[in-house]
């Protein structure tokens, strides 16, 4: 990194006052008084012994909102509770350590930044992150910090447990376009997996910034352990744009489509716009978990999806072309997937 860019973050210090190049312009703003309360975000049981309930339902939130929260969906209690205070520990390491962490340069498979893209932006984010890339876990699992002691085997085994979950909707999601099971875990290759550690530390505006300004993800499928305490994440409502809460629910995960998944079902499902905002009282943490189509994986709208009445909306592109246009741009610019019409 270079001299002095680890001093950018923000997690290790105490903030009296916003720096100038955190405030968004009047007309960016979150506008929080305007936000609604998430009553509207499906809550999916995956325990259902009715299956094709499950998919029905599962279908509905991808098409409706581009999210959904489910329960009982094989990841740990103990597991997703170790995952949160680990990545608090890790965030409360003395500044001297995670200052070797830092990079700013997306293209590292393990670093420690801040905001979203350092070298791009013109605003700042309030936002620290690790970020690791973690499959196949023999090959990243050396490159991880190793402390907090205990950081690198519960992480391991949280990223395990979050892949399987991942390859049980992907199964569910296929069903609920008509499509076999099998279908998006064949077209996506051998999928990465990538995680970002997410920390807002307690911010002295949050009228006027964000912790991630609205963005949506690239990949295909995300999978968030949110902070079981303080909320954080919004949800631009598809049908009139307002903005919508997401607040913690015990035990739950929060699920939300990608680009690619908008891509192969040809619009169908939605990639949706979203952002987490911060607060004065509490820091908070939020785990992002991203599968990945394989760098050569060829995406396009599923043959099955498209008919007379029902043309491709996106050509064809390699996710590894995809993936340059996303970083090469800031996050709140139009969607992505439009430049792929
Ligand atoms: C994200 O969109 O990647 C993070 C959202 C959150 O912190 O809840
Ligand atoms: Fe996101």
């Amino acid at each position: 990194y270079g001299p002095g860019m680890a001093e950018q973050l923000i997690s290790t210090a105490e903030h009296a006052e916003l720096p100038e190049n955190y405030v968004r312009p009047e007309a960016q703003r979150p506008r929080l008084s305007e936000v609604v309360s998430d009553a509207q975000i499906p809550v999916i049981d995956l325990a259902d012994p009715d299956r094709a309930a499950v998919v029905a339902r599962i279908g509905d939130a991808c098409r409706t909102h581009g999210f959904f929260q489910v329960l009982n969906h094989g990841v740990p209690a103990e597991l997703t509770q170790a995952m949160l205070a680990v990545a608090y520990d890790f965030f409360r390491l003395p500044a001297e350590e995670k200052a070797k962490l830092y990079s700013d340069d997306p293209a590292k498979k393990m670093r420690l930044s801040t905001s979203f893209n350092v070298r791009k932006e013109t605003v700042h984010n309030w936002r620290d992150y690790l970020r690791l890339h973690c499959h196949p876990l023999e090959q990243y699992v050396p490159e991880w910090p190793q402390n907090p002691p205990s950081f690198r085997e519960t992480v391991s085994s949280y990223c395990v447990e979050v892949r399987k979950l991942g390859f049980r909707l992907y199964g569910a999601i296929s069903q609920s376009l008509g499509l076999e099971e099998g279908y998006m875990e064949r077209t996506l290759g051998e999928q990465e997996q990538h995680m970002a550690v997410n920390f807002y530390p307690r911010c002295p505006a949050p009228e006027l910034t964000y912790g991630l300004p609205a963005h949506t993800d690239p990949n295909a499928l995300t999978i968030l352990l949110m902070d079981q305490q303080v909320a954080g994440l919004q949800v631009r409502r598809y049908a009139d744009g307002s903005w919508i809460a997401v607040n913690p629910r015990p035990n739950a995960l929060v699920i939300n489509i990608g680009d690619q998944l908008q891509a192969l079902s040809n619009g169908r499902y939605k990639s949706v716009w979203h952002r987490a905002v911060v607060n004065s009282d509490r820091p908070r943490m939020s785990v992002a978990s991203f599968l990945c189509p394989c760098n050569d994986a060829r995406i396009g709208p599923a043959a099955e999806l498209v008919a007379h009445d029902s043309p491709a909306v996106y050509r064809d592109y390699t996710y590894a072309e995809y993936y340059a246009k996303f970083w090469s741009r800031n996050l709140d610019q139009e969607h992505c997937l439009d430049l792929f019409r």
